[in-house]
């Protein structure tokens, strides 16, 4: 089963994405409003016994709720070679949180953290130019971030479909 940890976005964040996503151009893949999260680790693939363990470090990470700034559009690689176009996602509370669960999860592959919403994805060319200049540093919203979650995704034809296996609250957090 392949595991990612993330915060989810809240629907505010979601819509105006959406109307972002409405100016791409044709040809790219739209990421689907309920997959529109930010990744804090993804861990590949993991066999089921191991679940426990993950869930059990995960709910041992104490964090106060925290505050991200949605802003801005960038992509992966980059902008002359694109295959994933992001929202940007800030905050200190955010790189602190990703840290806190590298290092609960270290056997599982570390990857710089960039924090981000992937809103959608590219196969081949696409002209996003004028996507870019239009949405550089537009802000998306603020959020509070009140809890994180242990994702699966399965590969399916018709896409990935994420589900939540477990939620963490985080401290001070009225959920
Ligand atoms: P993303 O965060 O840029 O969208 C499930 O696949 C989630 O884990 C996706 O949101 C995905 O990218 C993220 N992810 C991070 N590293 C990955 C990797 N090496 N392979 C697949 N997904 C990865």
């Amino acid at each position: 089963m392949r595991l990612f940890v993330a915060i989810d976005s809240p629907p505010w964040v979601k819509k105006k994405l959406a109307l972002a996503q409405n100016l791409l151009p044709s040809g790219v893949r739209k990421v689907e409003a309920g997959n529109l999260h930010i990744t804090l680790k993804f861990l590949g693939e993991v066999t089921l016994k191991k679940i426990p363990s993950i869930e059990q470090r995960l709910g041992a990470i104490d964090q106060e709720d925290f505050e991200i700034k949605v802003r801005d559009v960038g992509a992966f690689p980059n902008e002359e070679y694109v295959r994933v176009v992001w929202a940007g996602c800030k905050g200190a509370g955010l790189k602190k949180l990703a840290e806190k669960v590298d290092i609960a999860l270290k056997e599982y592959p570390k990857e710089e953290f960039t924090g981000h919403i992937t809103i959608a994805r590219v196969a081949g060319k696409a002209p996003l130019r004028g996507f870019f200049q239009d949405y550089r540093d537009f802000m998306f919203g603020y959020f509070n971030a009140r809890k994180f979650l242990l994702m699966a995704s399965e590969l399916t034809s018709s896409g990935p479909k994420y589900s939540v296996l477990a939620e963490f609250p985080l401290r001070g957090a009225k959920l």
